[in-house]
């Protein structure tokens, strides 16, 4: 029964949001300093157990030897000394690792937002700069430095599989590196209360092979596709009209506000609502009518006057944006 109960819970540690499945270098270091701290303590635990359970239990002429001097000495002054003379710099320098810069890294920068994330690929290579949202791509075995900070409260940038925490704060620049060594889909989240739906801001790290990246990355700094059937068009129309330009951009059409993020591929994502929903016309419809209802506190109102028919070509027109 031991037995079972240890594999389930040694089983939950791996997974696309475990810092115990390291899938990246700084996690992988990071994960070591981890398992050595936990297991020499747990070893340091059982050590002082046994002596306090054989100071108390043991016959008095035989645990004499625990109240000398050269114990006290040895034990509760050496040893605690040399132990933790060692971790100090160990731990030390596995922070110093994580933070280095790093030639030829592939730079993104991510900006923390009430309650979701922007994600800026800067120019680079003749390719143009381009934003998106609530997901970050990333080719393997390519550093890639990332640059956070955020425009409104003080957030929180983690994704467990590839390294540590690290703090968005407005008006300042942190960074992070990290390399991801195994293609996948992995999850990050907000790891500092920011809010209302601070539960409920998450993102995917999807790590690719190179030219899957270069083809991603070609295919995002395009302009929105044009519709091809008339009921996308139809949803193109309602999402003039509807005024969803003054706070979405589509690159390619008139719709240019900055204030949510940039829709010009959000149907390419896997998610929305920063991570709560699979991304289909199903849950986009659901959310562009019942945003306050799903996520109450965000800045986007609820469209419910929406009828079906419009919800349907205004979420599929979307969709359509791969
Ligand atoms: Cu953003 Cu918590």
């Amino acid at each position: 029964m031991n037995a079972v109960a240890c594999v389930l819970a040694l089983a939950g540690c791996s997974g696309v949001q475990s810092a115990l499945d390291p899938a990246g270098g700084d996690a992988l270091r990071i994960y070591w300093l981890t398992v050595i701290m936990t297991a020499g303590a747990i070893l340091i635990f059982l050590v002082v157990t046994s002596l306090v359970l054989y100071a108390v239990f043991a016959p008095p002429e035989r645990r004499a030897w625990l109240g000398s001097r050269r114990t006290i000495v040895y034990g509760g002054l050496a040893f605690p000394i040399v132990v933790l003379s060692m971790l100090l710099p160990y731990g030390l320098i596995v922070m110093r690792d994580t933070d280095a810069p790093v030639r030829g890294a592939l730079p993104i920068e991510v900006i923390g937002e009430q309650y979701w994330w922007r994600v800026k690929y800067s120019a680079e290579r003749g390719q143009p700069e381009f934003s998106t949202a609530n997901e970050i791509v990333v080719p393997i075995g390519r550093p890639i430095a990332v640059s956070v900070t955020a425009a409104d409260v003080i957030h929180s940038f983690w994704i467990p599989n590839f390294g540590g925490k690290i703090d968005m704060i407005p008006g300042r620049i942190n960074r992070l590196n990290f390399t991801a060594e195994r293609p996948g889909v992995y999850r990050g989240v907000c790891a500092e209360f920011c809010g209302d739906q601070h539960a409920r801001m998450a993102f995917d790290v999807v790590a690719m092979e190179p030219v899957a990246f270069d083809a991603w990355r070609a295919a995002q700094a395009k302009p929105a596709a044009e519709p091809d059937l008339p009921l996308l068009v139809r949803g193109r129309e309602l999402f003039r009209v509807g005024g969803c330009g003054s706070c979405h951009v589509v690159r390619g059409t008139d719709a240019n506000g900055w204030f949510g993020p940039d829709l010009t591929h959000v149907g390419s994502r896997r998610t929305i609502g920063a991570g709560q929903f699979p991304n289909n016309i199903g849950t986009l419809a659901g959310w562009i009518a019942n945003t306050q209802h799903i996520k109450p506190g965000v800045r986007m109102p609820s469209y419910g006057s929406f009828t079906g028919e419009d919800l349907r070509a205004l979420a599929g027109y979307l969709e359509s944006l791969k």
